[in-house]
């Protein structure tokens, strides 16, 4: 039984650096979640305050946190100062690992962080094109998952820390070339199954969500693979119109 407590699928907009305030107004006017799905906006941070909505399952992101809790590290913003104002945060996007070097060990302390202040950490991991070319996806994703993910669960402490994971290959992000749904099949089959030998049969029930150039047009054949529980979504979400109708195909197939 997949966690996502109430809904069927969740929906993760990654807006990147992109947004102001005027976007945000009219975005927010003529979005429309639904009560089946989780709906998720990942904004830049100086927006998050922003995204205040009574709207239906709709929710605010923050597409990072710092790694550290607090002191003498200017222009950081800390987990319980995101806290404040949004539930979940997007940890160890590839463009963070890529174009700020963000390593394992640094992608440890931000899910501790985000658990101290309740946050819900969506970890991203993904090969890049040569992983993929080469043939050794698999173990590149394995590690990736083996070297952050097991060693915040191996403590106790957050055994029951709920967690939600993105596959995203690198070589999808942003391209226009998605992976197919048998590529997704794989991935999402092999990490499910990889949390649950590892960190047992309380994270089988994790969400396994995939991203790299979705659409409303490969929406339905992406959400209909088994262990696909949802999508998160780039390009595609800056047009809010683009970004309801992706959802409302989600509805139509629950
Ligand atoms: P994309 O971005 O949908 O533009 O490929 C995905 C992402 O946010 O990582």
């Amino acid at each position: 039984m997949i966690n996502l407590g109430n809904f069927s699928s969740i929906f993760v907009a990654n807006w990147k650096l992109n947004g102001n305030i005027e976007f945000i107004d009219k975005y927010y006017q003529n979005l429309l979640p639904n009560s089946e799905n989780c709906t998720i906006i990942c904004s830049p941070h100086i927006f998050l305050k922003s995204l205040k909505s009574n709207k239906v399952n709709l929710f605010a992101g923050a597409q990072d946190v710092s790694e550290y809790n607090e002191g003498a590290y200017t222009g950081e913003i800390s987990a319980s100062m995101v806290a404040e104002y949004s539930r979940y945060v997007l940890v160890g996007h590839s463009e963070r690992r890529m174009f700020f070097n963000e390593s394992n060990d640094i992608l440890i302390k931000k899910i501790m962080l985000a658990y101290k202040y309740n946050l819900i950490p969506i970890f991203c991991f993904g090969e890049n094109l040569e992983n993929r070319e080469k043939g050794d996806y698999l173990s590149i994703i394995k590690q990736q998952i083996e070297k952050v993910i097991f060693p915040v669960f191996s403590s106790s402490v957050f055994l029951n820390q709920t967690l939600i994971v993105a596959y995203e290959p690198v070589w999808a992000i942003g391209t226009g070339k998605h992976a197919s749904p048998e590529q997704i099949s794989e991935v999402h089959d092999y990490a499910r199954n990889l949390l649950i030998d590892n960190i047992g049969n309380i994270k089988g029930s994790v969400p396994i969500l995939y991203g790299g150039s979705c659409n409303s047009q490969n929406a339905k054949s992406i959400l209909e693979q088994k262990n696909v529980n949802g999508l998160l979504i780039g390009g595609a979400s800056l047009d809010v119109d683009h970004f309801t109708k992706i959802i409302q195909i989600a509805h139509g197939l629950s």
